[in-house]
Protein backbone atom coordinates (compact mmCIF):
# COMPACT_ATOMS: atom_id res chain seq x y z
CA UNK A 1 0.00 0.00 0.00
CA UNK A 2 1.29 3.23 -1.07
CA UNK A 3 1.15 5.85 2.18
CA UNK A 4 -0.44 8.99 -0.10
CA UNK A 5 1.03 11.61 2.50
CA UNK A 6 4.23 10.48 2.11
CA UNK A 7 3.86 10.15 -1.61
CA UNK A 8 2.93 13.66 -1.70
CA UNK A 9 5.32 14.80 0.52
CA UNK A 10 8.13 13.10 -1.82
CA UNK A 11 6.61 14.67 -4.73
CA UNK A 12 6.71 18.45 -3.32
CA UNK A 13 10.28 18.31 -2.03
CA UNK A 14 11.16 16.91 -5.56
CA UNK A 15 9.50 19.89 -7.22
CA UNK A 16 10.79 21.85 -4.76
CA UNK A 17 14.59 20.91 -5.65
CA UNK A 18 13.75 20.67 -9.42
CA UNK A 19 16.91 20.09 -11.92
CA UNK A 20 18.71 19.41 -9.00
CA UNK A 21 17.90 15.83 -8.34
CA UNK A 22 17.21 13.18 -10.15
CA UNK A 23 15.83 9.44 -8.71
CA UNK A 24 16.63 6.46 -10.80
CA UNK A 25 15.05 3.23 -9.41
CA UNK A 26 15.81 -0.49 -10.22
CA UNK A 27 12.69 -2.43 -11.53
CA UNK A 28 12.93 -4.88 -8.31
CA UNK A 29 11.97 -1.51 -5.79
CA UNK A 30 8.61 -1.56 -3.94
CA UNK A 31 6.18 0.48 -5.25
CA UNK A 32 5.85 3.05 -2.83
CA UNK A 33 9.73 3.54 -4.43
CA UNK A 34 9.38 2.73 -7.92
CA UNK A 35 6.55 5.58 -8.71
CA UNK A 36 9.11 8.07 -7.93
CA UNK A 37 11.91 6.89 -10.40
CA UNK A 38 12.24 9.94 -12.96
CA UNK A 39 13.97 6.80 -14.74
CA UNK A 40 13.86 3.25 -14.10
CA UNK A 41 15.82 0.39 -16.19
CA UNK A 42 18.38 -1.99 -15.70
CA UNK A 43 21.60 -2.14 -14.12
CA UNK A 44 22.85 -1.26 -17.55
CA UNK A 45 20.44 1.24 -18.56
CA UNK A 46 20.99 2.95 -14.79
CA UNK A 47 24.58 2.92 -15.68
CA UNK A 48 24.57 4.90 -19.05
CA UNK A 49 21.81 7.11 -16.91
CA UNK A 50 24.10 8.10 -14.70
CA UNK A 51 26.68 9.50 -17.19
CA UNK A 52 24.16 11.48 -19.01
CA UNK A 53 22.85 13.49 -16.14
CA UNK A 54 25.39 15.54 -16.02
CA UNK A 55 22.91 18.46 -15.22
CA UNK A 56 21.38 17.22 -11.73
CA UNK A 57 23.76 17.92 -8.41
CA UNK A 58 22.44 14.91 -6.78
CA UNK A 59 21.85 11.35 -8.31
CA UNK A 60 19.39 9.45 -5.73
CA UNK A 61 19.95 5.88 -6.31
CA UNK A 62 16.59 3.90 -5.50
CA UNK A 63 18.70 0.27 -5.95
CA UNK A 64 21.54 -1.57 -4.63
CA UNK A 65 24.79 -0.43 -2.98
CA UNK A 66 26.75 -1.71 -6.44
CA UNK A 67 24.57 0.00 -8.46
CA UNK A 68 25.03 3.46 -6.30
CA UNK A 69 28.69 2.71 -6.45
CA UNK A 70 29.02 2.23 -10.27
CA UNK A 71 26.68 5.95 -10.70
CA UNK A 72 29.37 7.24 -7.87
CA UNK A 73 32.51 5.81 -10.20
CA UNK A 74 30.84 7.34 -13.76
CA UNK A 75 29.52 10.43 -12.69
CA UNK A 76 33.34 11.14 -11.87
CA UNK A 77 32.60 13.24 -8.78
CA UNK A 78 31.12 15.79 -10.37
CA UNK A 79 27.68 14.74 -8.68
CA UNK A 80 26.91 13.32 -5.10
CA UNK A 81 25.57 9.79 -5.19
CA UNK A 82 23.00 9.17 -2.69
CA UNK A 83 21.66 5.58 -1.69
CA UNK A 84 18.31 6.02 0.60
CA UNK A 85 19.10 3.51 2.52
CA UNK A 86 22.47 2.50 3.33
CA UNK A 87 21.64 -1.12 4.23
CA UNK A 88 20.42 -1.91 0.71
CA UNK A 89 23.46 -4.27 -0.41
CA UNK A 90 23.76 -7.12 -2.75
CA UNK A 91 24.79 -10.41 -1.11
CA UNK A 92 26.27 -11.56 -4.24
CA UNK A 93 28.38 -8.86 -4.82
CA UNK A 94 29.12 -9.37 -0.99
CA UNK A 95 30.36 -12.92 -1.56
CA UNK A 96 33.64 -11.78 -3.62
CA UNK A 97 35.64 -9.80 -0.76
CA UNK A 98 38.57 -8.35 -2.60
CA UNK A 99 41.38 -10.07 -0.77
CA UNK A 100 39.54 -13.67 -1.41
CA UNK A 101 39.73 -11.95 -5.34
CA UNK A 102 43.30 -11.22 -5.74
CA UNK A 103 44.48 -14.50 -3.65
CA UNK A 104 42.41 -16.62 -5.73
CA UNK A 105 43.74 -15.04 -9.12
CA UNK A 106 47.23 -14.98 -7.78
CA UNK A 107 46.85 -19.16 -7.54
CA UNK A 108 45.24 -19.05 -11.04
CA UNK A 109 47.98 -17.07 -12.57
CA UNK A 110 50.43 -19.71 -10.68
CA UNK A 111 48.63 -22.65 -12.51
CA UNK A 112 47.64 -21.37 -15.84
CA UNK A 113 51.76 -19.82 -16.09
CA UNK A 114 51.36 -20.11 -20.02
CA UNK A 115 47.92 -18.49 -20.61
CA UNK A 116 46.55 -15.62 -20.32
CA UNK A 117 43.74 -14.95 -17.86
CA UNK A 118 41.17 -11.97 -18.50
CA UNK A 119 38.79 -11.15 -15.48
CA UNK A 120 35.11 -10.30 -16.42
CA UNK A 121 33.14 -8.81 -13.28
CA UNK A 122 29.26 -8.93 -13.08
CA UNK A 123 28.22 -5.57 -12.02
CA UNK A 124 26.74 -7.03 -8.63
CA UNK A 125 30.28 -6.43 -7.04
CA UNK A 126 32.44 -4.16 -5.08
CA UNK A 127 34.18 -0.83 -6.54
CA UNK A 128 37.22 -2.55 -5.02
CA UNK A 129 36.79 -6.10 -7.31
CA UNK A 130 35.67 -3.78 -9.96
CA UNK A 131 39.22 -1.35 -9.75
CA UNK A 132 41.11 -5.22 -9.86
CA UNK A 133 39.50 -6.21 -12.87
CA UNK A 134 40.55 -2.69 -14.60
CA UNK A 135 44.01 -3.39 -13.34
CA UNK A 136 44.24 -6.31 -15.27
CA UNK A 137 41.99 -4.33 -18.19
CA UNK A 138 39.35 -6.91 -17.87
CA UNK A 139 35.70 -6.09 -17.94
CA UNK A 140 32.63 -5.40 -16.24
CA UNK A 141 29.17 -6.62 -17.83
CA UNK A 142 25.46 -6.83 -17.02
CA UNK A 143 22.79 -9.74 -17.30
CA UNK A 144 22.15 -7.82 -20.77
CA UNK A 145 25.68 -8.00 -22.53
CA UNK A 146 27.84 -10.78 -20.69
CA UNK A 147 27.47 -12.82 -24.07
CA UNK A 148 29.34 -9.96 -26.03
CA UNK A 149 31.74 -9.57 -23.21
CA UNK A 150 32.70 -13.04 -22.91
CA UNK A 151 33.35 -12.98 -26.50
CA UNK A 152 35.66 -10.24 -26.72
CA UNK A 153 37.41 -11.24 -23.87
CA UNK A 154 38.31 -14.63 -25.21
CA UNK A 155 39.42 -13.11 -28.31
CA UNK A 156 42.26 -11.31 -26.17
CA UNK A 157 42.89 -14.23 -23.90
CA UNK A 158 42.63 -17.98 -23.44
CA UNK A 159 40.76 -18.19 -20.27
CA UNK A 160 38.18 -16.00 -18.54
CA UNK A 161 38.25 -15.82 -14.88
CA UNK A 162 34.23 -14.86 -14.56
CA UNK A 163 32.84 -13.14 -11.04
CA UNK A 164 30.74 -13.15 -9.05
CA UNK A 165 28.04 -15.34 -10.47
CA UNK A 166 28.51 -18.28 -10.98
CA UNK A 167 25.36 -18.72 -12.71
CA UNK A 168 25.50 -15.95 -15.69
CA UNK A 169 28.44 -17.48 -15.77
CA UNK A 170 27.63 -20.86 -16.56
CA UNK A 171 24.54 -19.71 -18.62
CA UNK A 172 25.51 -17.21 -20.62
CA UNK A 173 29.15 -19.14 -21.93
CA UNK A 174 26.73 -22.40 -22.65
CA UNK A 175 24.11 -20.42 -25.21
CA UNK A 176 27.81 -19.12 -26.62
CA UNK A 177 28.28 -22.70 -26.99
CA UNK A 178 31.14 -23.50 -23.97
CA UNK A 179 30.63 -26.88 -23.35
CA UNK A 180 30.20 -28.01 -19.20
CA UNK A 181 33.80 -29.96 -19.94
CA UNK A 182 35.44 -26.27 -20.66
CA UNK A 183 34.32 -24.62 -17.35
CA UNK A 184 35.36 -25.42 -13.85
CA UNK A 185 34.42 -23.83 -10.58
CA UNK A 186 37.02 -22.36 -8.61
CA UNK A 187 37.05 -22.83 -4.88
CA UNK A 188 39.09 -20.93 -2.11
CA UNK A 189 39.80 -23.95 -0.28
CA UNK A 190 39.55 -26.84 -3.07
CA UNK A 191 41.04 -25.12 -6.13
CA UNK A 192 39.82 -25.47 -9.18
CA UNK A 193 37.12 -27.99 -9.59
CA UNK A 194 36.28 -29.23 -13.16
CA UNK A 195 35.70 -32.53 -14.79
CA UNK A 196 37.18 -31.41 -18.65
CA UNK A 197 41.08 -30.99 -19.38
CA UNK A 198 43.04 -28.19 -18.03
CA UNK A 199 44.22 -27.27 -21.53
CA UNK A 200 40.41 -26.95 -22.91
CA UNK A 201 39.12 -24.60 -19.78
CA UNK A 202 38.28 -21.19 -21.26
CA UNK A 203 36.22 -20.24 -18.09
CA UNK A 204 36.49 -19.89 -14.51
CA UNK A 205 33.60 -19.58 -12.82
CA UNK A 206 33.91 -17.53 -8.79
CA UNK A 207 31.74 -19.68 -6.35
CA UNK A 208 29.08 -16.63 -6.15
CA UNK A 209 24.97 -16.82 -6.67
CA UNK A 210 21.78 -15.23 -5.93
CA UNK A 211 19.69 -16.49 -3.47
CA UNK A 212 16.25 -14.82 -4.16
CA UNK A 213 16.65 -16.86 -8.50
CA UNK A 214 17.70 -19.83 -6.59
CA UNK A 215 14.49 -19.81 -5.24
CA UNK A 216 13.18 -20.86 -8.37
CA UNK A 217 13.55 -24.59 -9.32
CA UNK A 218 13.10 -27.44 -12.50
CA UNK A 219 9.63 -28.34 -10.89
CA UNK A 220 7.94 -24.85 -10.76
CA UNK A 221 9.00 -24.85 -14.46
CA UNK A 222 7.09 -28.29 -14.60
CA UNK A 223 4.40 -27.20 -13.10
CA UNK A 224 3.33 -24.57 -15.48
CA UNK A 225 4.55 -26.56 -18.65
CA UNK A 226 1.54 -29.13 -17.12
CA UNK A 227 -0.74 -26.56 -17.04
CA UNK A 228 -3.67 -26.62 -19.79
CA UNK A 229 -2.83 -22.91 -21.01
CA UNK A 230 0.24 -22.71 -23.04
CA UNK A 231 2.75 -20.76 -20.56
CA UNK A 232 6.07 -18.98 -21.86
CA UNK A 233 8.56 -19.30 -19.21
CA UNK A 234 11.11 -16.19 -19.21
CA UNK A 235 13.66 -16.12 -16.51
CA UNK A 236 16.77 -13.88 -15.32
CA UNK A 237 19.99 -15.57 -16.26
CA UNK A 238 20.84 -15.58 -12.27
CA UNK A 239 18.69 -18.81 -12.38
CA UNK A 240 20.20 -21.97 -11.98
CA UNK A 241 21.82 -23.93 -14.66
CA UNK A 242 18.84 -26.40 -14.96
CA UNK A 243 15.90 -23.79 -14.81
CA UNK A 244 17.87 -21.77 -17.55
CA UNK A 245 17.91 -24.32 -19.57
CA UNK A 246 14.12 -25.15 -19.40
CA UNK A 247 12.96 -22.01 -19.51
CA UNK A 248 11.70 -20.31 -23.46
CA UNK A 249 13.25 -17.17 -23.06
CA UNK A 250 15.95 -15.01 -20.66
CA UNK A 251 17.24 -11.98 -20.08
CA UNK A 252 18.06 -8.72 -17.91
CA UNK A 253 15.09 -7.28 -16.06
CA UNK A 254 14.59 -4.86 -18.99
CA UNK A 255 14.71 -7.56 -21.18
CA UNK A 256 11.95 -9.28 -19.64
CA UNK A 257 9.67 -6.33 -18.87
CA UNK A 258 10.30 -5.35 -22.42
CA UNK A 259 9.38 -9.56 -23.83
CA UNK A 260 6.18 -9.47 -21.80
CA UNK A 261 4.86 -5.76 -22.65
CA UNK A 262 5.15 -6.51 -26.17
CA UNK A 263 3.96 -10.26 -25.93
CA UNK A 264 0.29 -9.98 -27.87
CA UNK A 265 -2.61 -9.93 -25.56
CA UNK A 266 -4.53 -12.89 -23.84
CA UNK A 267 -0.46 -14.76 -23.70
CA UNK A 268 0.39 -16.61 -21.08
CA UNK A 269 3.79 -15.98 -18.78
CA UNK A 270 5.10 -17.30 -16.22
CA UNK A 271 8.33 -15.21 -14.73
CA UNK A 272 11.50 -16.74 -12.65
CA UNK A 273 12.57 -13.23 -11.32
CA UNK A 274 12.21 -10.82 -8.27
CA UNK A 275 8.35 -10.54 -7.00
CA UNK A 276 7.80 -6.94 -6.66
CA UNK A 277 8.69 -6.29 -11.10
CA UNK A 278 6.74 -9.78 -11.86
CA UNK A 279 3.67 -8.11 -9.49
CA UNK A 280 3.93 -5.17 -10.85
CA UNK A 281 4.27 -6.33 -14.33
CA UNK A 282 1.08 -8.14 -14.08
CA UNK A 283 -0.95 -5.21 -13.09
CA UNK A 284 0.61 -3.23 -15.95
CA UNK A 285 -0.92 -5.95 -18.50
CA UNK A 286 -4.16 -6.50 -17.44
CA UNK A 287 -4.72 -7.80 -20.98
CA UNK A 288 -2.04 -11.09 -20.53
CA UNK A 289 -1.75 -13.76 -18.08
CA UNK A 290 1.08 -12.70 -15.96
CA UNK A 291 2.76 -15.07 -13.03
CA UNK A 292 5.80 -15.42 -10.70
CA UNK A 293 7.57 -18.91 -11.00
CA UNK A 294 7.69 -19.47 -7.89
CA UNK A 295 6.12 -17.15 -5.03
CA UNK A 296 8.54 -18.59 -2.20
CA UNK A 297 10.82 -15.94 -0.82
CA UNK A 298 11.41 -14.34 -4.18
CA UNK A 299 11.28 -10.70 -2.50
CA UNK A 300 14.91 -9.27 -2.98
CA UNK A 301 15.09 -8.10 0.86
CA UNK A 302 17.71 -6.18 0.60
CA UNK A 303 17.15 -3.82 -2.41
CA UNK A 304 13.19 -4.04 -0.38
CA UNK A 305 15.03 -1.86 2.60
CA UNK A 306 14.68 1.50 0.63
CA UNK A 307 11.50 2.68 2.12
CA UNK A 308 9.06 5.23 0.78
CA UNK A 309 10.37 7.53 4.19
CA UNK A 310 14.03 6.94 3.28
CA UNK A 311 13.41 8.95 0.15
CA UNK A 312 11.80 11.35 1.84
CA UNK A 313 14.34 11.72 4.25
CA UNK A 314 17.31 12.44 1.77
CA UNK A 315 14.99 14.80 -0.32
CA UNK A 316 14.85 16.40 3.02
CA UNK A 317 18.31 16.55 3.90
CA UNK A 318 18.70 18.15 0.52
CA UNK A 319 16.89 20.58 1.48
CA UNK A 320 18.38 22.04 3.74
CA UNK A 321 21.58 21.86 2.05
CA UNK A 322 22.93 18.53 3.89
CA UNK A 323 24.05 15.69 2.03
CA UNK A 324 23.14 12.41 3.67
CA UNK A 325 23.75 8.87 2.95
CA UNK A 326 26.44 9.94 -0.09
CA UNK A 327 28.43 7.22 -1.82
CA UNK A 328 32.21 8.13 -2.08
CA UNK A 329 34.78 5.93 -4.05
CA UNK A 330 38.25 6.88 -3.36
CA UNK A 331 39.91 8.06 -6.20
CA UNK A 332 42.19 4.83 -7.22
CA UNK A 333 39.43 2.87 -7.15
CA UNK A 334 37.60 5.20 -9.29
CA UNK A 335 40.10 5.18 -12.10
CA UNK A 336 40.89 1.74 -12.26
CA UNK A 337 37.22 0.32 -11.80
CA UNK A 338 36.23 2.96 -14.74
CA UNK A 339 38.69 1.23 -16.86
CA UNK A 340 36.71 -1.97 -16.56
CA UNK A 341 33.46 -0.11 -16.61
CA UNK A 342 34.75 1.63 -19.68
CA UNK A 343 35.89 -1.72 -21.46
CA UNK A 344 32.35 -2.94 -21.26
CA UNK A 345 31.12 0.11 -22.99
CA UNK A 346 33.05 -0.15 -25.80
CA UNK A 347 32.65 -3.59 -26.57
P1 LIG B 1 19.48 -6.46 -14.11
O1 LIG B 1 20.72 -5.79 -14.56
O2 LIG B 1 18.96 -7.46 -15.08
O3 LIG B 1 18.44 -5.45 -13.72
O4 LIG B 1 19.80 -7.34 -12.82
C1 LIG B 1 20.21 -6.81 -11.62
C2 LIG B 1 20.08 -7.76 -10.53
O5 LIG B 1 20.58 -7.55 -9.46
C3 LIG B 1 19.34 -8.97 -10.78
O6 LIG B 1 19.26 -9.70 -9.61
FE1 LIG C 1 21.58 -9.00 -5.43
FE2 LIG C 1 19.92 -11.02 -6.00
FE3 LIG C 1 18.94 -8.78 -4.98
FE4 LIG C 1 19.85 -8.85 -7.50
S1 LIG C 1 18.09 -9.95 -6.64
S2 LIG C 1 20.26 -7.25 -5.98
S3 LIG C 1 21.59 -10.25 -7.27
S4 LIG C 1 20.37 -10.20 -3.98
Amino acid sequence: MIDQEISKNIRELKEFLGDEVVILAHHYQRDEVYIHGDFTGDSLKLAQLAISQSNAKYIIFCGVHFMAETAAILSGGRQKVILPNLEAGCPMADKAPINEVLESFSHLKDYFRDKKIVPITYINSTADVKAFVGKENGYVCTSSNADKVLEKALERGDIVFFLPDQHLGRNTSYKMGISLNEMAMWDRKKGLIFSGEKDRLKVILWGGHCWVHQMFQPTHVIHFRKMDNPYKIIVHPECSFEVFKMADYYGSTEKIIKTVEEAESGTFWAIGTEKNLVMRLARNNPDKNIEILSNFNTVCRTMSKIRDVDLLNVLKGLKEDVVYNEIVVSEEVRKYSKIALQNMFLV
